[in-house]
């Protein structure tokens, strides 16, 4: 995808964003305080912040781990095909697994990424949490743990979610306005 012309709106603030995270975090350690074995599995790239800022609010011992899906074919298609383009490094065999992701839209990249996981590799428990969440866009359903925010049918920006790349950098949530 390639860069039309644009301009970036501020959707949500960035200490609104270090808020809600920080929040999710204490509900994370509350769910988890009995875990033995806690792995933070994040969606490259879009995650790579929400991880960071996320993992820093979880006191309970964890490890973090990353894979790269990528999903191909038609979005109206029912049956879009996810590929795994990076695996993750560790084994999550008997593990509590917290799946973080920047933000479900359709629903299939997290929906193959769970059954994936779930059958192939016997996690003790595998649980979602999503930065930001489009309801009105969902195709597939989704049982999403945890929600930072739920937003509606834009295209957006920050806090590691890119548009062509870009603006991943931003701590705010931006709104891409076509100009
Ligand atoms: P889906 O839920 O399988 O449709 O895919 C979700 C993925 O689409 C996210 O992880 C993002 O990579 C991408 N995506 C969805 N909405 C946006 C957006 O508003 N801005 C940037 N990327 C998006
Ligand atoms: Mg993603």
């Amino acid at each position: 995808m390639s860069m039309q012309p644009h301009r970036v709106d501020i959707m949500i603030a960035e200490q609104e964003v270090q808020e809600r995270i920080k929040q999710l975090g204490e509900e994370i350690n509350e769910a988890y305080k009995d875990s033995e074995e806690l792995v933070l599995v994040g969606l490259l790239r879009g995650s790579y912040m929400f991880m960071a800022d996320l993992s820093r609010h979880i006191t309970v011992n964890h490890e973090v781990d990353f894979m790269t899906a990528s999903s191909y074919g038609n979005k109206t298609e029912s049956n879009r095909e996810v590929k795994i383009l990076k695996d993750l490094d560790g084994c999550i065999k008997g593990k509590d697994v917290l799946i973080v992701e920047d933000i479900i839209d359709t629903g299939y990249t997290l929906t193959k990424v769970t059954e994936m996981l779930k059958t192939a590799r016997g996690p003790k428990s595998i649980r979602i949490a999503t930065l930001l969440d489009k309801p009105s866009r969902r195709e597939v359903p989704v049982d999403v743990k945890w929600v930072g925010f739920e937003i509606p049918d834009e295209f957006v920006v920050g806090v590691g979610i890119d548009y062509a790349q870009k603006y991943r950098n931003l701590p705010y949530i931006g709104k891409v306005v076509m100009l």
